[in-house]
């Protein structure tokens, strides 16, 4: 298994570096490695499987990585490029069934009936680093986006505040600190 996950690793950072990837090697470092650490943290909270949350995690925002035309439906083509690689390293077919799930649960601003455990750890995770992670938003706002310096400080609180509500009472609490300090300079 660990092969497998040290495979998928490779593959998703190789894409995080590739030219095409708009978001820049950046999101590796600072979005796709923080929301793996936060799986880990806030799975047994959850109840959730560990190694489907380190999976989904790792393979959640592939989609939008690899091409930048499937951004806004990458919560629907995320789970399919997870299927075809972890298909292709011969991991069990209810485990890709469980990371497909999650993966496809994983955004705020998509509406979600249900979430798996799984699926509702790794949004928790995923929203917990828009909130750890300020200066990457602003970034994005600045840099990416190439906003001005309201424009991006209002898309920035937007997204914190949808992020922010994303998560669970007992996560919220974990980062409540850093998130109104946040507020208060946005
Ligand atoms: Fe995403
Ligand atoms: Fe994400």
């Amino acid at each position: 298994m660990k092969n497998i996950k040290n495979e998928i690793e490779h593959i998703v950072e190789q894409a995080c570096a590739a030219d095409t990837n708009i978001f820049g090697y950046n999101i590796w470092t600072h979005h796709i490695l923080q929301v793996v650490e936060n799986g880990k943290q806030l799975a047994p909270r959850f109840d959730a499987n560990p190694e489907i949350v380190e999976f989904a995690a790792l393979l959640h925002d592939y989609a939008s990585i690899k091409d930048e035309a499937l951004y806004a439906d990458h919560h629907i083509h995320g789970p399919i490029e997870a299927e075809k690689l972890l298909k292709r390293f011969g991991y069990p077919t209810e485990k890709i069934e469980a990371v497909k799930e999650a993966i496809a649960t994983h955004r705020a601003s998509v509406t979600v009936v249900h979430r798996s455990a799984e699926g509702a750890c790794l949004a928790n995770a995923d929203a917990m680093s828009h909130i750890e992670g300020v200066p990457s938003l602003l970034y994005l706002a600045y840099v990416h986006h190439g906003m001005g310096i309201d424009e991006g400080r209002i898309w920035a609180k937007a997204k914190l505040q949808r992020s922010w509500r994303k998560l669970r009472e007992d996560v919220q609490n974990i980062v409540r600190d850093r998130y109104e300090a946040a507020l208060k300079i946005l």
